[in-house]
């Protein structure tokens, strides 16, 4: 059987957990850090699956990496060669496409596969190239690799027609190796980018970062630094979600209150109880909870990576709530899943309608993708008796130790059957 995981649901789970440190700033940090062509020492880098397909990406380039398999990760590009990356790690993917900016900076030719990554619709790069072309680089694609060769280089101006997490940073490490001056406009700001922007600059970039604006000015050589990786806001945001339908308790360490603001204010309208520090939240769960309209926006909007989750919590709300999808609008696997569970949720144009339900049952039912998979580990610890999640491959490319996190809060949790890639 491949794996699964076995919940037995209905429980309160209190007590406390400490968040692992940001994926999307991780998978990010760790291409990144060949600019340097030297040793980058990178601590609080969480074991997700997303990293060890990083790593095995990074050897075929002649990159060597120890990672302790916990929280610290080097890496030393003294030796980097320049290669094709077409292995099965870059088609799994979305984060494969830092190595195109990467490589663009270290070298003028590039060879990269198309990135993967989870099923949220349709996923384009088109604002990545783009970019990629404002700086000087021609691209063609055999088959389903995309060739990248520098034709020119002068002054630029980028600016970005849609706000891009992956676009923003990839044409900023594109942009590092240049000899000239760029700007780029309409970028994201979320706080994972930023934890890029930092760690460039203390490699020694020249990185100037005002509002939606990022100036890039050529610097000399960067060199090696050390680096801690800021906390998961969607870890942490999933287990305030997890708090508010299941804890009277719950103690959760190791965030960042400031890349919280916009869950808190959702969670606190809808009637959560929350009690703040600055590196801890404190959930209480409450009786009764209030239906919301949510936007998803990118930050410091409601992030698109907890729409999922949050439809269990507004399934225990009273009347009905909605979300509004408005990055990804495909990110819908989890629905036919949570109604299975006895929710009662319906897609009625660009909207997510949520009506309010007294509980969950136990199913057994698939994760599609990593955020739609976690929203049924909520939904069955929540529901009385046992049920079998599937695709746990998806849950692990964004939580660490998921098992041991709820088995020590007190869940009822564990995973069955053969691992499957
Ligand atoms: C990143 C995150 C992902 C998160 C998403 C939005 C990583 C590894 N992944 O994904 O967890 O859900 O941000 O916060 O950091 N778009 C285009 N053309 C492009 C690029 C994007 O049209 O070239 C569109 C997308 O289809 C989407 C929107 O722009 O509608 C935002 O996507 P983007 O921010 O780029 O998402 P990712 O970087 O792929």
């Amino acid at each position: 059987m491949r794996e699964k995981l076995l919940i037995n649901g209905g429980n309160n789970l209190s007590g406390e957990v400490e968040i692992g440190g940001a994926k999307n700033s991780a998978v990010a940090l760790i291409v990144a850090a060949i600019l340097a062509r030297d040793i980058v020492i990178l601590t609080n880098v969480k074991p997700i699956e997303d990293v060890f397909c990083l790593i095995s990406i990074l050897e075929k380039l002649n990159v060597n990496c120890y990672y302790d398999k916990k929280s610290t990760l080097i890496i030393d590009s003294r030796r980097i060669k320049n290669t094709r990356l077409d292995s099965d790690e870059v088609y799994q993917l979305r984060a494969s496409y830092y190595f195109m900016g990467a490589l663009m900076s270290l070298f003028d030719h590039a060879e990269v596969g198309a990135p993967g990554g989870c099923n949220l619709g349709e996923r384009p790069i088109d604002l990545h190239l783009l970019g990629f072309s404002k700086l000087g680089f021609d691209y063609h694609l055999d088959e389903n690799i995309f060739i990248f060769d520098k034709k020119s280089e002068s002054e630029t101006t980028i600016n970005l027609p849609k706000i891009s997490v992956g676009a923003t940073i990839n044409i900023l490490l594109a942009s590092i190796g240049r000899e000239k001056r760029v700007v780029i406009n309409n970028i994201a700001i979320e706080p994972e980018i930023k934890d890029v922007i930092e760690f460039l600059k203390k490699m020694g970039a020249n990185i100037k970062c005002r509002g939606r604006r990022l100036t890039i000015t050529p610097q000399g050589k960067l060199k090696g630094v050390t680096h801690k990786v800021i906390p998961d806001r969607i870890e942490a945001g999933t287990f305030m979600i997890l708090g508010s339908i299941l804890s009277p308790y719950l103690k959760i360490n190791n965030i960042n209150i400031k890349h919280l603001r916009n869950i808190i204010d959702v969670l606190s309208k809808i009637g959560v109880s929350i009690e703040e520090g600055d590196t801890y939240l404190i959930i209480r769960k409450q009786s009764k909870y209030t239906s919301q309209n949510i936007k998803v926006k990118p930050y410091p909007g409601f992030p698109t990576d907890l729409q999922q989750p949050l439809t269990v919590l507004l399934s225990m709300c009273e009347g009905e709530s909605s979300i509004e999808e408005t990055i990804y609008p495909a990110r819908l696997s989890h629905v036919d899943s949570l109604n299975k569970m006895g929710a009662d949720i319906r897609i009625e144009d660009n909207l997510i309608k949520i009506n309010g339900v007294k509980n969950f049952k136990a199913a057994d039912v698939d994760g599609e993708d990593l955020r739609g998979g976690i929203s049924l580990v909520l939904a069955a610890l929540l529901g009385e008796g046992e049920s079998k999640i599937g695709g746990v491959k998806y849950i692990k490319r964004g939580y660490s130790d998921l098992v041991k996190k709820i088995e020590g809060i007190g869940g009822n949790i564990k995973i069955i059957g053969e691992t499957n890639k």
